[in-house]
């Protein structure tokens, strides 16, 4: 999802872009990450691959630290190589969830999920090995096309009369591919290294209100929702109960607060088969 909005927004900012998938290009393998990073010397790598499959991570250990852990390191080490930027996408999920407020690069992350603990150590391990070039970027909640989460297909489901069930006690901040593809470019272009939150604007939600939001932007104000609580689906991974993020840093590199999430989320909705936002969709189809 995340690595077809950075692609698309990258070549119609005129960059020249090599895009892969898991088949042309496996992150955990070092020798072909190293190779293909050699062959081809880029000024920045924007890694979005990952094992994403939060329940399937907690039964597969192995497949989660080998995408999520070794993946990013397998990235810096080849960045270093040809002294470009590497810029890793990490998760909400580093954090328990037990805060009352925003996480910001203060917290001390405290994983409660094998997806969250190999995240946490896919940025620690590609922090170790570019150290001066590696810009790490926790989102959460995130929503868009090609999505095949509960937020990005809600609408779709609902359409199709499914049946739906939202989560009311699990709070986030949504964050539009989108908008977080263009922050990524223009992370990579400002190369400061760190830890950086990116998240839309807004004090985030639960999963039930941005349902709601999404079903009232596509016209579906009427379709049946159910409302659950966390626990009553018994998944395999816990996740943590709050992970609305806040960044400390971006305002100071001079870089305004990604669009009010509610916004974002009507562009998704109303774009239909288009991409990204309204401006984009008219100039590129
Ligand atoms: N979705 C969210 O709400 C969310 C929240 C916080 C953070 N994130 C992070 O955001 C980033 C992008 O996520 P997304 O939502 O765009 O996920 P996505 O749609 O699942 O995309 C991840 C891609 O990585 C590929 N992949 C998996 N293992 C790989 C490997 N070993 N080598 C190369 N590619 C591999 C997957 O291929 P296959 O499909 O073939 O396995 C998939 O194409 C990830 O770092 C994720 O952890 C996502």
């Amino acid at each position: 999802m995340v690595g077809r909005a950075v692609r698309r927004h990258c070549e119609s900012s005129g960059d020249f872009v090599i895009a892969y998938d898991r088949q042309s290009l496996d992150v955990s393998d070092p020798d072909l990450v190293m190779q293909t990073i050699l062959a081809n010397k880029p000024e920045a790598i924007i890694n979005c691959a990952a094992c994403t499959d939060v329940d399937g991570c907690e039964l597969d250990h192995e497949r989660a630290y080998a995408a999520n852990r070794d993946g990013p390191e397998n990235l810096a080490k080849a960045s270093e190589a040809v002294n470009a930027t590497l810029v890793t996408i990490s998760t909400d999920y580093v954090f328990d969830g037990k805060k009352a407020g925003f996480y910001t690069q203060e917290d001390t992350p405290n994983p409660v999920s094998v997806y969250g603990r190999s995240k946490l150590e896919g940025e620690l391990r590609a922090q170790a090995a570019h150290p001066s070039a590696t810009i790490v970027v926790r989102s959460g909640f995130i929503f868009g096309k090609g999505g095949t989460n509960f937020l990005s297909t809600v609408v779709e489901r609902a359409r199709r009369r499914e049946k739906l069930k939202a989560i009311s006690d699990s709070f986030g901040t949504p964050t539009y591919a989108w908008d977080l593809g263009v922050r990524l470019r223009e992370l990579s272009q400002l190369k400061h290294a760190g830890i950086f939150h990116v998240v839309n604007a807004g004090d985030g939600t639960s999963y039930e209100e941005f349902a709601r939001a999404a079903l009232d932007a596509g016209g579906l104000a009427g379709a049946s929702l159910e409302s659950v609580e966390m626990d009553s689906l018994h998944r395999p991974a816990p996740r943590p109960r709050n992970s609305r993020l806040k960044c400390l840093t971006t305002p100071a590199i001079g870089l305004p607060p990604l669009p009010f999430w509610k916004d974002s989320l009507v562009d998704f909705v109303t774009l239909g088969e288009s991409w990204g936002v309204k401006s984009e969709a008219g100039a590129n189809g």
